[in-house]
């Protein structure tokens, strides 16, 4: 993963680099570095950890480079190499003269390394980095310019990359390529810009060209250059992006991640505007392009996604199917891209993506186009490389979203699923009107249910604070719901470390109730419907082992006071909304968890919001 940005201008360039960095740290936050042109060369600066040791380093020499306008800076998560001070970016070549940051993994880089030593080159770090700032410094040394270094030096990599470079013998240079890695060169007056996203340059452009793979930009305040993988001068197109520079803010709230859960109501509204008006009217996708025709034709859906995006795909099977009438396989898109799939001109393809540009999933996305299939894409950023594969879009209007554990993308990512269900289910008639009249109402209820829910906290907090130190977590759910349990799973290890698992209820005979007894909390997942009686009988079978029960639930069923030691009750909703209700609390139960041990809630250790490697 990792992000990157440059500067070329005639601006005071540390400050430049540190709010870019900041804005990328939903990259990773390992260690970061920066680079920058000094009045007696390239000066180079790393600390490992956030984004603030830097700033601590910086601070003691700031007088330093009070004149320099060029630098080159880095956020890494670490793929290569522990997260020290050596592997953190930018790299050298052997004599320092060049400096390079990289994102992405380079495949070949034993190889090179080997070669590169055996040449003479000295090693210092165990990153696959190093090797392409050595590799670029011998093009160099043959051929005398950086530009035409970097494109030979592209030719023998292997693998991802978005880099910057940088070298001694230039003044205000930057040479930028990429391949499979985001990289976009923004547009100033007498100055420019690279980054791996918009957020680290829009308060200063809103003007940028979108790299492709092998393009190579050279920035100079006097003027910038593109030119192809073959050394062809090109033009590219000049974008405006559709961006507005945010100030993110806490609003108040302790973290982000308690902030982005209670604007889900609001979430949930905002996704409705303009695509739902009233129960009796059609749904609007204006970006999908799936006509009776092209959804007669179809055998078969497939949805790839990763993390919490693939809990949310796992829902949208269950409500295709069950609105539409066609099979609907998820995978998780990493497992997906490296075996036979049978996905052909029949076949639906739907990309799930908060960040758009996860690698696995990009790359599932560009196979299926690949081979003919329709290509829709789910995601909180229309403007990414993922939404434009796409042949259809579902924009899910969540905001920015600044946790690293994903809430309100994750909600909203529901709602579109939902939105498109209905969608399909309207065009292909495959649902009476009266069905999908009443569904269309209760999901405009949607948004006053989660408020009720975020406004009585107070049993969360305190089942938070009861089970706060056990080492071990059981979700359980059936149906509809059992993606709600992975998923509340995920957000409690993601943010408090605490071994949690879900499993389908109906699972837990078949082994996971050998683990339970009185130090294993099992949190049941009961929401009124097709599996609540199965659910609770599932339930009694962890209790009669002693675990320690919780229960989330819609139902005022008095039976439940006494197998249940925690009740968290939540409004009734029609059961395939649900997934909804139900998981709102279990964000907040995490969170409260993770908040009273004093966890890192935003940034939680060894995770990045955006996986651009695979
Ligand atoms: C990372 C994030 C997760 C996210 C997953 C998929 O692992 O930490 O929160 O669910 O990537 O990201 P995407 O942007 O494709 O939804």
């Amino acid at each position: 993963m990792c992000g990157i940005v440059g500067y070329a201008g005639n601006k005071s360039v540390v400050d430049i680099l540190l709010d870019g960095l900041e804005q990328l740290e939903y990259r990773g936050y390992d260690s970061s570095g920066i680079a920058v042109k000094c009045k007696d060369g390239i000066k180079v600066y790393k600390a490992e950890g956030k984004l603030g040791n830097l700033r601590n380093v910086l601070s003691n020499c700031l007088d330093e480079f009070k004149t320099s306008t060029c630098g080159i800076g880095h956020i890494r998560w670490a793929t290569h190499g522990a997260p020290t001070v050596l592997n953190a970016h930018p790299h050298t070549c052997t004599c320092g003269n060049l400096v390079i940051v990289h994102n992405g993994i380079i495949e070949n880089y034993k190889e090179l390394r080997e070669k590169l030593t055996a040449s003479g080159c000295t090693f210092r770090s165990q990153t696959d980095t190093e090797a392409v700032a050595h590799l670029v410094a011998r093009k160099y040394f043959e051929v005398k310019d950086l530009t035409e270094a970097v494109r030979l030096a592209s030719k023998e990599l292997e693998g991802a990359y978005a880099l910057c470079v940088m070298h001694n013998d230039y003044n205000n240079t930057i040479v930028a390529t990429k391949r499979n890695a985001p990289l976009l060169i923004g547009y100033g007056e007498n100055e420019f810009f690279a980054a791996s996203d918009v957020p680290a340059i829009i308060k200063h452009t809103n003007k940028a060209v979108y790299l492709n793979d092998n393009e190579i930009a050279t920035l100079n305040p006097a003027g910038i250059k593109f030119i192809d993988g073959e050394g062809n001068v090109i033009t590219p197109r000049v974008e405006t992006l559709p961006w507005e520079p945010v100030a993110l803010s806490k609003m108040g709230y302790k973290h982000f991640m308690l902030k982005e859960i209670h604007e889900q109501s609001d979430v949930i509204r905002n996704i409705l505007i303009g695509k739902l008006h009233a129960p009796d009217e059609n749904i609007v996708l204006n970006e999908v392009k799936l006509d009776k025709n092209t959804l007669k034709n179809l055998n078969r859906i497939q949805i790839v996604a990763c993390g919490t995006s693939l809990h949310a795909a796992m829902v949208g099977k269950y409500l295709i199917e069950n609105f539409c009438d066609i099979a609907v396989d998820v995978e998780a898109s990493s497992e997906y891209i490296y075996r036979k799939t049978v996905t052909d001109t029949h076949t639906l393809v739907i990309g799930v993506s908060q960040s758009g540009e996860t690698a696995d999933t990009l790359t599932a996305v560009k196979q299926s186009k690949a081979r003919g299939s329709h290509i829709l894409i789910i995601t909180n950023r229309p403007d990414s490389a993922m939404a434009r594969e796409a042949d259809s879009l579902v924009p899910v209007n969540a905001g920015i979203e600044v946790s690293v554990a994903a809430t309100k993308s994750y909600t909203a990512q529901l709602m579109a699923f939902y939105l498109l269900a209905l969608y399909m289910a309207e065009i292909k008639e495959s649902m009476s009107k009266t069905d999908l009249q009443a569904l269309k109402a209760e999901m405009m209820q949607l948004p006053q249910k989660v408020d009720q829910i975020l406004a009585q906290t107070d049993e969360i907090k305190k089942c938070a604070h009861a089970f706060a130190n056990t080492k071990n977590f059981i979700y359980v759910a059936r149906g509809i719901n059992y993606p709600t349990a992975l998923e509340g799973a995920l957000k409690l290890k993601e943010i408090s470390y605490i071994n949690a698992t879900g499993y389908p209820a109906g699972e837990l005979k078949h082994g996971p109730i050998a683990m339970l007894d009185e130090t294993m909390p099992v949190l049941s997942i009961l929401m009124l419907g097709t599996v609540y009686e199965k659910i609770l009988s599932n339930s009694e079978e962890a209790k009669a082992r002693n675990a320690q029960m919780i229960a989330l639930t819609n139902s005022d069923d008095k039976k439940l006071d006494d197998l249940f030691d925690y009740i968290i009750r939540v409004p009734a909703v029609q059961e395939l909304f649900s997934p909804i209700i139900a998981m709102v609390p279990l964000q907040l139960l995490a969170y409260y968890i993770a908040e009273f041990l004093g966890k890192d809630v935003d940034q939680p250790r060894n995770l990045a919001k955006s996986v651009t490697v695979e």
